[in-house]
């Protein structure tokens, strides 16, 4: 018989993994309502076009590693490789652009990239992601970095360090672009076969190669900062102020230009220590011309995406606990078929009166009480031959073992009582 497993670079989260995710999920949809953002979903696969114009033929994630497929229709499909494109897409076709601006939209689910999994780093991840659309403001980028902030304030996350970078705009970055290939080619001799095609294809990612060979021609490679025009310098030096302002502690890190095509201008990373490999947690930036280029007003946007994956390793590697969701705190045992029909009467009517119960499937009492006590009940009702006559049950709290009966007309109050 063949053994199914699961496909490369997916997860199956057990139960016991739910509070995790719960945990972070409830903590990124309080921190988006908190500063105001409003959910959005949107499909999970997009018209293939969308993200290879989105986040730019040329980039890894459209040449390696979508999941591509032609549908029944002989449509080009794609399923998500990350939010913003998609996003930017249902608001352009939602006419989103009437709404009063800034626009603040997030989302979280699913996307799919086709990456070589290793530690923290999965084919099916989870992404939280957050956008403020129609905003030019540095304030924007400032409130996006301090979502950011937020949320790995209320995970109770040490030792993260936020990474800040400018990528230019279309104005100032192809000058830059010049003047790192004429560097790259006085060394070319030096540099790993990737990077070579990369100064082709996507140059500024030679700054983020991670061969050996390469690091001495990336320190010594020319520095965006020093190349933006007034316009992105300016919108960089207000961003820092405000971070300096509010004492948020950031490195500029001349090597940040993130992995999709469309950024402008600000880019950011939160990097953390001990989830492999993968030390982004988050990551995002400006992309002023993204709405434009898939068929919108010219409208600026600034935003970020979390893998959700990534923080629950994190709480992990940082041994954070994380709240368990409670257990029904009434358990039914019974003894004999007679009390097992009351049993049942008995947990249909606990649950119309808005209690969590559970009921015993079989067993002795003796096991039944076992299984009470290991599923985190506080009170066992008890019901035999005895408990029947008297119209009654026996109430037990499974924390001191103390036994009282109760008739069942005040059966609700007590359990009331004791659950306080
Ligand atoms: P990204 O940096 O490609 O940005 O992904 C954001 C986050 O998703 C990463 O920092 C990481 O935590 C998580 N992530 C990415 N790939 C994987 C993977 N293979 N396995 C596990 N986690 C992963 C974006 O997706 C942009 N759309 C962010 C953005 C929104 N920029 C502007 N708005």
């Amino acid at each position: 018989m063949v053994k199914f497993t699961r496909p490369t670079g997916t997860q199956d989260i057990l139960p016991e993994e739910q509070p995790y995710w719960d945990h972070v999920l409830a903590c990124v949809a309080a921190v988006a309502r908190d500063y105001g953002f409003a959910r959005i979903d949107i499909p999970i696969f997009e018209t293939t076009e969308v993200f290879a114009r989105g986040v730019g033929a040329g980039t890894d994630i459209v040449d390696k590693e979508m999941y591509s497929f032609k549908d029944k229709g002989g449509n080009d499909i794609t399923l998500r490789p990350e939010f913003t494109a998609g996003v930017m897409r249902a608001y352009i076709e939602n006419g989103m652009h009437v709404l009063p601006k800034p626009i603040k939209l997030y989302s979280t689910g699913p996307v799919f990239r086709y990456e070589r999994p290793q530690a923290g780093r999965y084919r099916q991840l989870y992404q939280f992601n957050a956008e403020i659309i129609g905003e030019q403001n540095p304030l924007a980028d400032l409130e996006i970095m301090l979502i950011a902030w937020d949320i790995y304030a209320k995970l109770e996350f040490a030792n993260l360090s936020f990474q800040l970078n400018t990528t230019g705009c279309p104005v100032c970055r192809p000058g830059y672009i010049e003047h790192l290939r004429a560097h790259y080619r006085t060394h070319y001799s030096q540099i790993c076969d990737d990077c070579k095609l990369r100064l082709d294809k996507n140059p500024l990612r030679v700054l983020d190669c991670k061969r050996e060979q390469c690091q001495p021609v990336i320190a010594a490679a020319p520095k965006i900062s020093d190349y933006v025009c007034d316009d992105c310098a300016t919108h960089f030096a207000d961003l820092r102020t405000y971070l300096d302002d509010l004492g948020k502690p950031y490195t500029i890190n001349h090597r940040l230009v993130r992995g999709l095509d469309y950024y402008t201008k600000t880019v950011f990373e939160v990097w953390a220590e001990g989830i492999g490999a993968q030390s982004a947690v988050c990551g995002g930036g400006r992309y002023d011309g993204l709405i434009e280029l898939l068929g919108g007003a010219p409208t600026p946007g600034v935003g970020f995406a979390a893998g959700i994956e990534r923080a629950v390793l994190l709480l992990k590697a940082q041994n954070i606990p994380v709240p368990l969701p409670p257990s029904p705190p009434v358990f039914i045992a019974y003894l004999g078929d007679a009390a097992r029909r009351h049993a049942v009467r008995l947990l249909v009517h606990l649950h119309q009166a808005g209690f969590g119960a559970q009921i015993a499937m079989s067993g002795s009492l003796k096991s039944q009480l076992r299984q009470a006590d290991k599923r985190g009940a506080r009170l066992a009702l008890l019901i035999g031959e005895d408990e029947i006559a008297q119209g009654g049950v026996t109430l037990r709290d499974m924390a001191s073992g103390e036994q009282e009966s109760v008739p069942l007309g005040n059966l609700v109050d007590a359990i009331q009582q004791r659950l306080v």
